[in-house]
């Protein structure tokens, strides 16, 4: 199942009185049940407080953030977060680490949480590795821990912050295209922080652009390339309008050089 998405006249400050930091200012934007949303932004601006607020794990300080599900208040089993640093359980085996996903759905029980946690071990391509803990993965292998875990929650939405931010080339191409095929497969609504433009087009429907602090949207940019995307990444990125909006992107973010 996936969720709509609908975030209106966000405000978020961190701190309070004269010490106060605005991060998000009066957001507003909209994501489709089954859309898949990557947000740009510069470092600092506040991609990752928007995910948290999404989340139900910051407290935000105006504005409405509602799902077809219902109003966030608070974490939700209908939302689930893979973060930048995996956050994985150093103490706990990959599978431990994936239970503690599953086990978010204890009202559930038509699922056995280690069951489901075994078959998303599987899925992001981990079969073998359920007893090893995280300190004898590498990088990539943490990353799919994090994913599966977040997956095993089976959330109608899910936050990615830049979740293949930290791995080689070669790694984060292939689990690009293997998140998009799992997307095709699984319906989710999908929000994916990154700060690399060519993955931002190549993956998602529609792309973001937040201004720096406090962050406001000063784009929203299409992405008219047609799916399935994961079986010909080569002629996409190869494309003309891969380029046009890989541009476009790059002027709005300042990064042109003159
Ligand atoms: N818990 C906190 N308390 C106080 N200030 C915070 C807190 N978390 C973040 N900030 C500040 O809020 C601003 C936005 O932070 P945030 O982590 O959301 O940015 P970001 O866009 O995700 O950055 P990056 O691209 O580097 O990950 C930053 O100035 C940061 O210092
Ligand atoms: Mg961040």
């Amino acid at each position: 199942m996936s969720h709509s998405l609908s975030v209106a006249g966000l405000s978020k400050s961190y701190g309070s009185g004269p010490d106060a930091v605005r991060v998000l200012e009066e957001l507003s934007f909209d994501v489709g049940e089954n859309e898949f949303v990557a947000i740009v932004g510069p470092s600092g601006c506040g991609k990752t407080t928007l995910l948290k607020c999404i989340a139900g794990v910051v407290d935000y300080d105006g504005g409405d953030i509602v799902t077809s599900g219902g109003p966030i208040t608070g974490p939700s089993d209908d939302i689930a977060m893979v973060f930048q640093d995996f956050r994985l359980l150093p103490w706990k085996t990959v599978l431990e680490n994936v239970v503690v996903g599953a086990d978010i759905q204890p009202d559930r029980t038509d699922r056995q949480p280690e069951a489901a946690a075994r078959e998303w071990i599987e899925n992001v391509g981990l079969a073998g590795s359920e007893d090893a803990y995280p300190a004898e993965l590498s990088g990539g292998m943490k990353q799919r821990v994090g994913l599966a875990r977040a997956l095993a929650v089976d959330p109608d939405i899910l936050l990615m912050d830049e979740p293949f931010g930290s791995l080689d080339a070669q790694t984060r191409d292939r689990l690009q295209t293997e998140l998009l095929q799992l997307w095709d497969t699984e319906q989710k609504t999908i929000l994916f922080v990154t700060h690399d433009i060519n993955e931002a087009v190549y993956l998602a429907d529609c792309v973001l652009v937040l201004s720096a602090k406090p962050a406001t949207i000063t784009t929203t940019l299409d992405v008219n390339i047609d799916r399935p995307r994961w079986d010909r990444r080569v002629d996409i990125e190869g494309g003309s309008e891969f380029k046009r909006l890989r541009t476009r992107l790059r002027e709005e973010l300042g990064l042109t050089v003159s």
